[in-house]
Order: structure tokens, then sequence, then C-alpha cells
């Protein structure tokens, strides 16, 4: 048995494919495997660990029907046509859990950056702009005792919410479709309308899968409803915030700054200009990107594809209906 990685598996998901006999293809180069070329490369091979944004639409999927085990190095799965999948009754791994600490860090390390416009103040350092000190220059503001809305309360969600009680005994708000009582008990937290969420959060950070209805969601009309000092911080995916309504009201002082660890598209443009503005901060999708949580991703992306091999169930997959029908 071959199993396919569309870029360099991390070693821990490495050693068990390979102590478990199975040979490992890794592709290397630094590019996108246009979709012809990776149904072709598939072909070859019996299983297929899907790293960076592989489209798996009904055409992949279809055409890779021979495939025993297709899994994703990545908690999102906005790049799988989940509704193919089921009907052509194919089970998908994806990895959650394990990156919902390191995802967490990120967000809070750039809630805290853009309240002080931490990487403007460092280049202008570097541009040689150290400055004139004076009382009211270069001042941020301060989160203690202010409002956390959390768009998509989920595992993520909860820990930036422990970071945030903890560090500035911030209140947590969130808005999901269904109540998370468990986090209600155990933060606090208050569900609250979209609206609602908008109109009291100070920092507002989104934690949602990307579905239809999160496309875009975060525009105009919304940063128009958000309060002048607010931050939007955006670790999920960048196709939830419209990227000209954001340059505008953080231009306008709609709202007071942005920390962006997603972008739409990636990688984001050099000369975009979000990236030389004071009260923006940007990073290139790093959430995840600890030695110890690309390692545990790993691991479970090989026990997707070992157990889907072995034909029982993944232990992680983004649509274990498929195991009912
Ligand atoms: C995920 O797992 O979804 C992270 O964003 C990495 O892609």
């Amino acid at each position: 048995m071959n199993v396919f990685t569309s870029r360099i598996l991390p070693e821990s998901g490495l050693q068990l494919l390979q102590a478990a006999g199975l040979q490992v293809t890794q592709h290397t180069e630094k590019r996108e495997i246009p979709q012809d070329e990776l149904i072709h490369i598939c072909r070859q091979h019996d299983a297929f660990i899907s790293i960076g944004h592989n489209n798996i639409n009904e055409h992949f999927l279809k055409e890779c029907r021979h495939l025993k085990a297709i899994s994703l190095l990545s908690a999102g799965y906005d790049n799988v046509d989940v509704d193919a999948a089921n009907r052509l009754g194919i089970a998908i791994g994806h990895t959650p859990g394990v990156l919902s600490q390191a995802t967490a860090d990120v967000a809070f390390l750039l809630m805290i950056a853009v309240s002080r416009n931490a990487f403007y103040m460092n280049r202008q350092i570097t541009a040689g702009n150290w400055g004139f000190y004076e009382p009211t220059a270069n001042l941020g503001i301060e989160l203690y005792g202010k409002t956390l809305g959390i768009f998509g309360l989920g595992r993520i969600g909860i820990e930036l919410a422990r970071k945030c009680i903890a560090a500035y005994k911030m209140n947590i708000i969130y808005h999901n479709r269904s109540s998370n009582l468990a986090a209600e008990q155990e933060l606090g937290a208050r569900k609250v309308s979209f609206d609602e969420l908008l109109q009291q959060s100070d920092v507002l950070s989104l934690h949602a899968n990307l579905s239809p209805a999160a496309l875009g969601l975060f525009n105009r009309a919304a940063f128009s409803q958000m309060k002048p000092t607010s931050i939007f911080i955006n670790t999920a995916r960048g196709r939830m915030h419209n990227e000209e309504d954001l340059i505008e009201a953080l231009n306008q002082g709609t709202i007071w700054g942005a920390g962006l660890d997603v972008t739409n598209p990636e990688p984001m443009a050099s000369d975009n200009p979000l990236l030389t503005m004071k009260n923006v901060c940007v990073l290139p999708h790093i959430g995840s990107a600890t030695i110890e949580t690309r390692n545990a991703m790993a691991k479970i992306a090989a026990e997707n594809i070992l157990a889907a091999i072995e034909g029982k169930r993944m232990p992680h997959a983004i649509n274990p209906e498929v195991y009912l029908a």
C-alpha cells in the first residue's frame, strides 16, 4: 500500500505510516498541484493525505474513487465538497482538537499586538523612526475588563476565552447556532444575537467553520455596527471577512484595529494596504504552526489513514454520517 502526501508530512505521521509498512510519497516541491496532476498522482496511490488547499470537489472524488483513505492535515475542511463526499459514501478524515491551544495563542497574540499597534511600532524602528517621546504619542488601548465576543464558540474559542479571563478578567459573549452550555458554565459566557455580538464586543474573534452562511459575513454592514474602539481578529478563514470593507472600516475609524492570521487570498500580496496600516497586524496563517501541534495533527491524519485502510472507521472524519448509511 502507498500513500501520497501533497506536502511534507511532519515526522510523527510519517513514522506511524512507515511503521505500519506503508510506502509514503511526499510532494516536496513548493508549488500547488493542479487538480488534473493531483488526480493522476492519486491514481497511482492507495491513500492520500491532503496538505494545503487541494480542491476535494465532486470531480476529484469521482476520479479517485479507488482511494481507500483520504485525510486532511487540518481541522478546517472548507476545501472539501462534503455533500458530494456524502453522496459518494466517502469518509474524509481531518485533525480537530489538537490545534486549539496553538490557534488560540495566535488570536491572543494578535489581540494584544493590535491593541498596542505593535507590528507597526516595530516597523517604525527598523525604518529608523524611533521617534521623539511624547506622552500623547504611540498610544494603544487596554484590554482589562473588556468584552471578548466570539463568533463560533467551540474548542479554539474556549481556549481563547480562558486566556482572556486569566489575563484580563474579560467578559465573554458568543454567537453560535446552538448554545454551548458547558462553556457558559465554565466561562460565564453569554449567548447573544449576531447584532449584539457586533455591538457589544471590544474584541471580536472568529472561530467558526467556513460555512456558506459565514462567507463574507463580516462586511461593511457588520463593521458599521461595531464600536470605534473595537478590535477584529480572524484566525479562522479569510473568506469570512470582506477585505475591501475591512480596509474602509479601519481607515474611517469605524473600528480600532484588526489582527489577521488568515487572508483572502493566501498568500496575501506584498503590496496589500493592510500590511502598512498602523492599526493592523497580519500573520501568514500560522495558527497551528508549532512543532508539537503539527506533529499531533500528522499523527491523527496517519491514524485516520491506517484505520480506513484496515476497513475501520476513521477516528476523526468530517462526515461520520457516511458510516451510518
Ligand atoms: C486548520 O487546521 O484548519 C488550520 O487553519 C490549518 O489550515
